[in-house]
């Protein structure tokens, strides 16, 4: 710690706390988690039921505005969205100018920021009525950009959502549906994928949402604190994870299967490689969401008449890490990330594309925790810093260095 001299002679410390792993940056009401027992609850609600009994959308309403909806209110709240799930045709140009082989992540995040030149009104918001009209707009228009991300990738043509389906429902039709061929529902997807979007709707204070609060504590506005909010998500380190998942449980299958050598590497302090999917900043103890999502992944694999080698890898990995010393040392368990990539494959979407799912379901979180911070007025966040530099030197000039 480091004495300061503050404002108007106020004394105070500075303490320096890499990656703000003992830092308490807000008083939240939004999210509770208890990382040494491994719960997890939105609004006192917890995940296991709101996975179990709620749909996206009311989740996204608890998370918003504190209380589940009674029917009238989610009747209305789907309607407002309903009402701006419009995007703007010049929005189809940007995404025109992406290389396909763009990550989609970088193409979210840049659509997103675009949004806001299309809707200039939702920026400088302040009274709870246009605080309310950015957020349905952007609930409203952001599934259309992932889903256009990833009709983009695929080389399919753009389209928009059907207003007669319930809001995830409208999701899958919007990222799945063939050209020039009737809609084919999938109830198993569509539940699964409600399912995966509750798991990830918040986390209190990740490195993505104090993204989103510390860019909107300078009244960026809500659009460009989301866009800076996922590209913090976008790091391997974070939601990248599943991706990461993904490619490494295809490099051990590839390698021929033997997770002892990973696991091995994964111990080995002179390789940088970690086990992806393991280990969290607040769990020490099993991610209540990894075991919702490794039942969901065993029930979409059977129905879907899925059979693939890579779970058997994937629960091979995880019965080992339980087992193993190094693991057990240091509390590293399976965490959300080690099971949803399968689920998606399973679906059919690409591996570049699960962030991208990642942050579809963490919308509703990030809105909650942006909205709070203004309502609350938190101040504009400003660390300070150790300065371990050099002390003043004399200015040498160009010919004389
Ligand atoms: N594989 C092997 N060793 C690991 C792993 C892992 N996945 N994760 C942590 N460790 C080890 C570290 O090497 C360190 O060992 P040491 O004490 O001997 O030096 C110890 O466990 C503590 O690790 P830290 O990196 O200090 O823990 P931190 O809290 O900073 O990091 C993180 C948490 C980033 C999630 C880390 O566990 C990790 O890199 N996991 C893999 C990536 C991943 O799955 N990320 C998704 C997180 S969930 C989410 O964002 C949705």
């Amino acid at each position: 710690a480091v004495d300061i001299k503050a404002l108007r002679g106020q004394s105070g410390i500075i303490t320096i706390d890499p990656g703000y792993k003992n830092t308490g940056s807000c008083k939240s009401a939004i999210t509770f988690l208890d990382g040494e027992k491994g719960v997890l609850r939105y609004r006192g609600y917890s995940i296991e039921d709101l996975a179990e009994k709620a749909d996206f959308l009311e989740v996204a309403y608890l998370l918003i505005f504190g209380e589940l909806p009674n029917t009238d209110q989610l009747e209305k709240f789907h309607n407002d969205i309903k009402a701006e799930s419009h995007v703007d045709e010049e929005m189809k140009k940007i995404l025109d100018g992406f290389p396909k082989s763009a990550h989609p992540m970088g193409v979210l995040s840049s659509l997103t920021s675009a949004l806001i030149a299309f809707n200039p009104s939702s920026v400088n918001v302040s009274s709870e009525d246009e605080m309310y009209h950015a957020i349905v707009r952007i609930l409203a228009k952001f599934p259309v950009l992932v889903a256009w991300t990833m009709r983009k990738k695929k080389g399919l043509p753009l389209d928009y959502g059907d207003d007669n389906l319930g809001y995830v429902e409208n999701i899958y039709k919007m990222m799945f549906k063939k050209p020039n061929k009737e809609y084919q529902k999938n109830q198993i997807i569509i539940d699964a994928l409600d399912k995966l979007l509750i798991l990830h709707a918040d986390h209190e204070q990740n490195c993505s949402t104090s993204t989103v609060r510390i860019v909107g504590s300078s009244h960026a506005g809500l659009f460009a604190s989301l866009s800076a909010g996922i590209s913090a998500l976008w790091g391997p380190l974070h939601g990248g994870a599943n991706q990461a998942v993904l490619e490494m449980l295809e490099a051990i299958a590839a390698d021929g299967g033997d997770t002892k050598k990973y696991m091995a590497k994964a111990k080995d302090k002179s390789d940088p490689f970690r086990l992806m999917g393991f280990g969290h900043r607040v769990y020490k103890n099993f991610d209540p969401r990894a075991r919702i999502i490794k039942k969901a992944a065993d029930e979409v694999l059977g129905d879907l008449g899925v059979d693939d080698p890579i779970l058997d890898i994937a629960k091979g990995l995880e019965k080992e890490a339980l087992e193993d010393q190094y693991f057990v040392d240091r509390k590293l368990y399976p965490n959300v990330d080690f099971y949803s990539g399968i689920i998606y494959r399973a679906m059919g979407i690409p591996v570049e594309m699960f962030t991208v799912m990642f942050a579809l379901g963490r919308l509703p979180g990030w809105i909650a925790q942006w909205k709070e911070m203004r309502v609350n007025g938190e101040p504009i966040g400003r660390p300070r810093q150790v300065y371990v530099g050099e002390n003043h030197r004399a200015f040498v000039d160009l010919d004389k260095r």
